[in-house]
Parts: C-alpha cells; sequence; structure tokens
C-alpha cells in the first residue's frame, strides 16, 4: 500500500495545483485494486476496472436508491459493468486455482475461507463480497481524505501538530512506515477522526426492531419500541449535540484526547461515521490505515494550501461527500533536518 502511493505522488511536478477529490478518488482505486482484488487486476486491467467500477458508482444515487430497477441509461451502465466485473473476477479466481497460484491479498483470503460446516464459499460470493468491499471502502476513504485535507489546511494549529507528530516520527523510524508506525500516529488520527466527525459519510444509521424494546432517556422519559419498527440514528444530528461535543461546529481534534473522551461520554453510538453495534463498518481500522499513509506522505513531502473555499456538503449524494472540486497547491520539499 505504501509504495503504491509513494509511486503515485512520485509522478506530481514539483509544483502543481491538484483537485483532490479526483486525486484521492484515483489512489484509493490503485490501492483497492492490488490490496484486494490483487495484482492481476493493478498491473494488467487497472483502466478497465476504473472505468467499470465507476459506472457501478454512478448508479449509486438517491433516485436508484428509491427505484433501483427502473430502466434509465445509468442504472444499465451499473448493471452491465456488474456483470462485467464479475467476469473479471470469476476468470481471476479460475486462473489462480488452476494454476496453483497463491497471492496475498483479499480476494485470495475469500477464495480459502469455509462456512462453518467445511463448505467452499461459491465464485459468484467470493465475487459478489469482493465488489462490495471495494464499494464500501473505496469511496468512503476518498472522502474521508479529502474532507481531512480541507480542515487540516483550514486549521493551522492542527496542521502543525501533525506535522511536527511526523518529524517527531521520521526522526525514530525515518521512511519505514508499517502498521505499528501508523498506531503512533495519534495526532493524525484524530485529524482524520474529527474531520469524519463533521462530514459523516452518512446521514444516519438504519436499524430494524427484532423484538419489543424500551429506551430510557437520561432525563428518565421512557418509550415502547414495538418489534418491527424502524429506528434511525441521525448521525449528523449526534454529532452536532452539545451535551456530546463541545463546541460541536468547531473542528477540534482535542476532544478525542483521553481525558476529554468526548466521543465516549454519550454512550457507544456517540460517533457514528463508521457506524456501531453488530453492523459496524468491518474496514474501519484498515480505512484509517489508508488514509493515514496518504496524508503522512503528504505532510512529509508537500507544502499544501486549499485554493478553492473550503467545500460545502453535496446533499444530492447517497454517500454524502464534499460539493464540486477541492483544489489545492502543492510544492515538493522534504521535512528539513531529517
Ligand atoms: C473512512 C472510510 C469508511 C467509512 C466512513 C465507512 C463507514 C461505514 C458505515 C457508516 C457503515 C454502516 C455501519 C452501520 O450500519 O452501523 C459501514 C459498513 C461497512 N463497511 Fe465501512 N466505511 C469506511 C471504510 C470501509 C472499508 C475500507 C471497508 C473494507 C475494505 C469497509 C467495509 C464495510 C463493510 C463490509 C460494512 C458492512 C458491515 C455490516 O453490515 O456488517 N468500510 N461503513
Amino acid at each position: 500500500m505504501y509504495y503504491i502511493q509513494q509511486d503515485y505522488f512520485g509522478k506530481w511536478g514539483d509544483v502543481g495545483v491538484v483537485d483532490l477529490k479526483y486525486e484521492f478518488n484515483h489512489i484509493l482505486m490503485l490501492i483497492a485494486s492490488r490490496c484486494l482484488l490483487g495484482k492481476e487486476v493493478r498491473e494488467k486491467i487497472f483502466g478497465e476496472f476504473y472505468t467499470l467500477f465507476t459506472e457501478i458508482e454512478e448508479g449509486v444515487n438517491l433516485v436508484s436508491f428509491m427505484l433501483p430497477y427502473i430502466p434509465i441509461p445509468v442504472n444499465r451502465r451499473r448493471d452491465r459493468a456488474r456483470i462485467k466485473l464479475t467476469e473479471i473476477v470469476t476468470e481471476i479466481l479460475r486462473s489462480r486455482k488452476i494454476c496453483n497460484r497463491i497471492e496475498e491479498d483479499v480476494l485470495q483470503k475469500l477464495m480459502d475461507s469455509r462456512y462453518k460446516d467445511g463448505r467452499c464459499t461459491t465464485e459468484a460470493a467470493v465475487a459478489g463480497m469482493i465488489i462490495a468491499l471495494i464499494f464500501a471502502g473505496k469511496h468512503t476513504s476518498a472522502v474521508v481524505s479529502t474532507w481531512t485535507g480541507a480542515c487540516l489546511l483550514t486549521h493551522e494549529k492542527f496542521l502543525d501538530a501533525a506535522f511536527n507528530e511526523q518529524k517527531e516520527i521520521m526522526r525514530t523510524y525515518g521512511d519505514k512506515i508499517d502498521y505499528n508506525v501508523l498506531l503512533e500516529m495519534e495526532t493524525l488520527h484524530s485529524c482524520i477522526k474529527e474531520a469524519g466527525r463533521m462530514n459523516p459519510i452518512s446521514f444516519g444509521l438504519v436499524r430494524q426492531a427484532q423484538k419489543n424494546i424500551i429506551v430510557r432517556t437520561k432525563e428518565g422519559v421512557e418509550y415502547d419500541i414495538p418489534k418491527g419498527d424502524t429506528l434511525v440514528n441521525l448521525v449528523m444530528l449526534t454529532h452536532k449535540l452539545p451535551h456530546i461535543y463541545k463546541d460541536p461546529k468547531v473542528y477540534d481534534p482535542d476532544r478525542f484526547r483521553s481525558g476529554r473522551d468526548e466521543d465516549k461520554v454519550g454512550g457507544k453510538f456517540s460517533y457514528g461515521t463508521f457506524g456501531g453495534g453488530r453492523h459496524v463498518c468491518a474496514g474501519e481500522a484498515y480505512a484509517f490505515m489508508q488514509i493515514k499513509i496518504i496524508w503522512s506522505h503528504l505532510l512529509r513531502n508537500f507544502e499544501l494550501k486549499l485554493t478553492s473555499p473550503f467545500p460545502k456538503t453535496d446533499w444530492s449524494k447517497y454517500a454524502l461527500e464534499p460539493k464540486g472540486k477541492v483544489m489545492v497547491s502543492y510544492k515538493r520539499y522534504r521535512v528539513p533536518g531529517i
């Protein structure tokens, strides 16, 4: 993963202006194609994969969410792309099996997985799961990376703190970044987490009550929720409650530091960017890992400035994202004295 992003940013010039949203989407697609799908896609058919996957993503919007099968061009393209992607994945699975080739990627893990009763996973199930994983993880990570950039580049105090943390870590480990080094980047972690609090991807988390339940508020008021009712945790709203988050409209990554721990005071559903409970995001650790790798590389190697206004939220998208382009000017440099 680290090499993919070094290679990617290596192709930027010494100075320039880029749209962060576009760049992050691209690099996260490269990472997904290598780490989830594997060498075959990354090295041979990345262009085709990128086009097909974009067609699937374009088919996920509010209209398609309400009416998934109406025969409009965007839905037709989405369905054709899904079939073609399944064919590509199935071909890779078969070729690995025939040649007895074992790779190190998530596709291989899914291929090798077994149900509790010992049955193998089917090709269709593996193809479906891998496409779903890319869908769940690529766009979301690109969006949170972009919001992190927009927030950091407009909050000098935290940009400096994240930069100084990189300097410290480079003094100890140099350019070597592995999982344990990433875990030490606590300031960067909080900066990403806070960008996600202020700009959650989903409007809300939806669940159906599986039995009659009683909900008791902190004031002691009780509500009966009958079995079968739909419940929604409006993440956008929860993240702005002042009795949970002090000055909720202020970008303040320090609110997650030990001692304040604001994401825990209102109970385990106070922080909902990655959902919660049984269906909590399965890729949270992986998402932080990829976003931290990207931002640690940018902080170490580029001076960045946001040149477009701070982005507004695009409410027309099923997965909320920054509206329009997020333009950033960059100058290549190296953290001094290291
Ligand atoms: C910053 C990036 C990400 C964000 C903000 C995010 C957010 C979410 C949210 C809100 C949910 C719904 C949780 C719920 O209903 O309680 C979810 C579910 C899920 N996410 Fe993520 N996600 C991210 C990255 C990833 C990545 C990288 C992967 C895997 C590669 C992934 C895999 C999944 C899966 C499999 C589920 C479904 C879990 C289930 O239903 O049991 N996500 N994610």
